[in-house]
């Protein structure tokens, strides 16, 4: 519910007055690794006419509006006030302090040829020190890294830097996507059952508070609004939903949904569409860039294992489809392969049964670049999160699910992983914020 508007009814549509974008937009990313500088990358080209804003929907994609044969389908961007690409700075945080065009050719997903002509633009963005701990990330170490008495100093040291950032940039609003490395797993602790728990524990340095929970809270604070790329909890706790709650403070989460897990996505909706019963599903992967290299350590994999495992289950709903997906066998395994870097090579093998319980199988061998496919999902979540706070949303952003793993789901809900729902729940949800009715594809509808 958001000002009497209820987001999930059908014929309630109420024009609510959305803040126009005015001025500079501040995109700030914690970790300036592959898919912070190929976000970058992509936008400041396209910004110069060099390259098309391919995958992403704020910039490509299209929403119908009305009966089907008005024909009224204008682009999103026309459609609903986002901040422009000429208004956006991008700035961030790392350990390591490369500027974004080392880190870009480091990373190696972009060839040189397509940098070389925003290499300016690009060896401006310069890492402010980062709130790190080994701890968290065991494969990675750098020495841009910020000194504080405790993890509230380090909260206010990240403040610091964000109005900083705000002010030297002339921007008018900022919005943060964690785009750093994945954290060690981690069960939700009492620090991060209240906000008073959370607090107390940034003052007692308690050993339970990561990094990415720590600029969660300062963006928070701040007003900023605040989306986690990676499946570690970050702003995933009971502490800090109370938090951009009271705040009023746009969060969303867990970890972009690019590759496996997109095809994942797209797949298993279709075979419990047609009742296809599914009993095994083997994912596995080599991929050899730094994200690769962190994941090897078991515990930061754990985080991803996780987020990768919870889609199945709760699109194929085997507690329903018993006699389908009861007997499903789900693993997923990642391989770091350096010689890949950031190509990966995804196989799936997928063993389904159908009439009279004939087995069949599906093998797919996905040659995708992660960060190719993780870049336009950045620039989409940053804008509609920007959108989102200039319409005076707050606290979780589930209609932003389409671009998570593990959509991060107000208490008591069950998240929704079917791309084609989480699609329609986005544009209904555009829709209703801008005074027309959802679709909901009866009748002429
Ligand atoms: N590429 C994809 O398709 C994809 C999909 C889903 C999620 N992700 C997640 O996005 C994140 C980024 O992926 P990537 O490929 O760019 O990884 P990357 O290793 O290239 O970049 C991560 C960067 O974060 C920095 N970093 C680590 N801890 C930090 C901290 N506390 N503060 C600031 N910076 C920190 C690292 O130094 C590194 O430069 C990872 O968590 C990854 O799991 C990526």
């Amino acid at each position: 519910m958001h000002n009497g508007i209820n987001i999930g009814a059908n014929k309630v549509s109420e024009k609510k007055i959305i803040k126009k974008a005015k001025g500079k937009l501040g995109i700030l990313t914690p970790g300036m690794g592959a898919v912070a500088t190929t976000t970058y990358a992509g936008t400041i080209a396209i910004k110069k006419g060099l390259a098309k804003p391919i995958g992403s929907l704020t910039q490509m994609g299209h929403i119908r509006l009305g009966d089907r044969n008005k024909d009224q389908q204008p682009l999103i961007k026309d459609f609903v006030p986002l901040a422009t690409l000429d208004d956006i700075v991008f700035g961030g945080w790392d350990p390591i302090d490369d500027n974004a065009y080392e880190a870009a050719i480091k990373a190696g997903v972009l060839e040189t040829h397509h940098l070389l002509p925003i290499r300016e633009e690009m060896e401006a963005i310069k890492p402010m020190s980062a709130v790190f701990d080994q701890r968290w990330i065991k494969n990675l170490d750098g020495p841009n890294v910020k000194k504080g008495l405790n993890k509230l100093d380090l909260a206010e040291q990240l403040m610091a830097d964000m109005e900083k950032f705000k002010k030297d940039n002339n921007c008018d609003r900022l919005v943060i996507v964690w785009c750093a490395s994945t954290e060690a797993h981690q069960e939700i602790q009492d620090v991060h059952m209240t906000l008073e728990a959370f607090e107390d524990g940034l003052k007692n340095n308690d050993p339970a508070i990561s990094p990415s929970q720590i600029y969660a809270y300062a963006a928070i604070t701040k007003g900023i609004p605040f989306a986690n790329g990676a499946p570690n909890l970050s702003v995933d706790t009971p502490a800090l939903i109370e938090y951009a709650e009271q705040q009023n403070v746009p969060i969303c989460g867990k970890d972009f949904k690019t590759g496996q897990t997109l095809m994942k996505t797209i797949l298993a909706p279709g075979f419990k569409s047609r009742l296809l019963g599914l009993n095994g599903w083997f994912s596995t992967n080599i991929l050899g860039n730094r994200d690769g290299e962190v994941l090897d350590d078991p515990e930061s994999f754990k985080s991803k294992e996780v987020s990768k495992l919870g889609v199945l289950e709760s699109i194929l709903q085997p507690e329903k489809y018993p006699e389908l997906y009861d007997d499903l066998y789900h693993k997923v395994r990642i391989n770091y392969y350096p010689p890949r870097r950031d190509n990966k090579e995804g196989w799936d093998n997928i063993d389904i049964f159908g009439w009279m319980h004939y087995p069949m199988q599906i093998k797919i061998d996905f040659l995708c670049r992660d960060s190719i496919l993780a870049a336009p999902l950045v620039l989409d979540l940053a804008l509609f999160m920007d959108l989102a706070s200039r319409n005076q949303e707050k606290g979780i952003q589930e209609w932003l699910s389409f671009y998570f793993k593990s959509p991060q789901t107000p208490k008591g809900l069950k998240p929704e992983n079917d791309l084609f729902i989480q699609q329609t729940k986005l544009k209904n949800t555009l829709r209703m914020w801008m005074g027309e009715e959802p679709i909901t594809h009866v009748d002429n509808n």
